[in-house]
């Protein structure tokens, strides 16, 4: 009788924790983190993040595929993929920190603490009459697991929010619009962004430089998705002339930032290196195990990928 396997790959996430929480969950699941390591045929589960090209060839009985990150864009667009489902991951602990990090940089600036950041260095006491925040008006490209719960939060302390998505989305308290045709419109009323969109054939290079020069003179963009949905090299005309104030980037086309990189001498840019969210093992466990347990009762499994779609 064939066995009942997973094998992991990651070079970024921790094994052990993974192991820890995953056979907590599913006491019987065999979990490998070496490829080479018994019999192939029993390896039904994948819970990868990149792996090398050919990792999936020797395993015939993949019955499913857990991208190891919310963004599956490394994933979904090998030509190496076995045939079986893919499903990313999403959990309550990646949700928050996501949340959180959207509310930060959002409130910096209708806060104006960027203003304050760079007044203090002067040494100079400047005030800034605060402006109510339902006069200010945030716009979040992309509703899904990420995007709407950061939303749902910012709508929730008050701000003028509006969403925009794919397909129309009804989220309370929040503006929402849908589709190619509602973009600009959306852009022309948007003064802070948040970019919450998967990088796939359409979102690549979105924010262009004639998007970029729709939004409001002086406006902000916020982005914790993926690097190449904006066209940096429009971002970065935009940041010189100033009609894009202010960004947060948490994500970039080359990562690392590249040294000399001109984003890293910009004032006006505030640069986090990819951590807006993780994935948090003990929480995203229990959903990998639901996904299993659901795979082994033929069932689909969770937060399951269109990989034609690309998210
Ligand atoms: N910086 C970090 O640390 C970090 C951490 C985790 C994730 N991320 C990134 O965040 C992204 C978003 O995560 P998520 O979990 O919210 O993704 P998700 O659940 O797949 O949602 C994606 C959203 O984008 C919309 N969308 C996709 N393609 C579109 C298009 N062409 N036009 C308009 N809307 C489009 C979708 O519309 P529909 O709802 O209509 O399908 C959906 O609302 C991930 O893909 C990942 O790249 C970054």
């Amino acid at each position: 009788m064939s066995g009942d396997a997973l094998i992991f790959f990651s070079d970024f996430d921790d094994p052990q924790a993974w192991k820890k929480t995953l056979t907590g969950e599913l006491p019987d699941l065999d979990f490998r983190t070496d490829p080479a390591a018994g019999d192939p045929a029993d390896v039904r589960y994948a819970l990868v993040w990149k792996p090398p090209a050919g990792f999936f060839a020797r395993f015939p009985n993949l019955q499913l595929v857990t991208n190891l990150g919310a963004g599956v864009d490394s994933l979904v667009g090998r030509d190496d993929l076995p045939d079986a489902p893919i499903s990313r991951l999403s959990d309550t602990g990646m949700v928050s920190l996501m949340t959180s990090y959207v509310l930060f940089s959002v409130i910096r600036y209708a806060r104006d603490i960027h203003i304050f950041e760079k007044a203090q260095r002067r040494g100079e006491w400047k005030y800034v009459h605060p402006r109510a925040l339902s006069d200010i008006k945030v716009g979040v490209l992309g509703l899904g697991e990420l995007g709407a719960r950061a939303a749902q939060a910012l709508a929730g302390l008050g701000f003028d929010v509006r969403g925009w998505s794919r397909s129309p989305k009804k989220i309370e308290g929040v503006a929402c619009s849908a589709g190619p045709e509602a973009l600009d419109g959306f852009l022309a009323e948007t003064e802070i962004l948040v970019v919450m969109l998967p990088l796939t054939p359409e979102t690549r290079g979105l924010l262009d430089a004639r998007r970029l020069a729709l939004m409001p003179n002086g406006a902000k963009l916020v982005n914790a998705s993926r690097g190449a949905v904006v066209d940096e090299e429009a971002l970065i005309a935009a940041l010189r002339s100033g009609q894009i104030a202010e960004a947060t980037l948490d994500v970039f086309t080359v990562e690392p930032l590249p040294k000399g990189h001109p984003f890293w001498a910009m004032e006006n840019v505030l640069i986090t290196p990819h951590l807006a969210s993780i994935t948090v093992p003990e929480a995203a466990a229990r959903e990998v195990a639901e996904s299993i347990r659901r795979v082994r009762r033929g069932l689909a499994p969770l937060h399951l990928v269109d990989a034609r779609r690309g998210y």
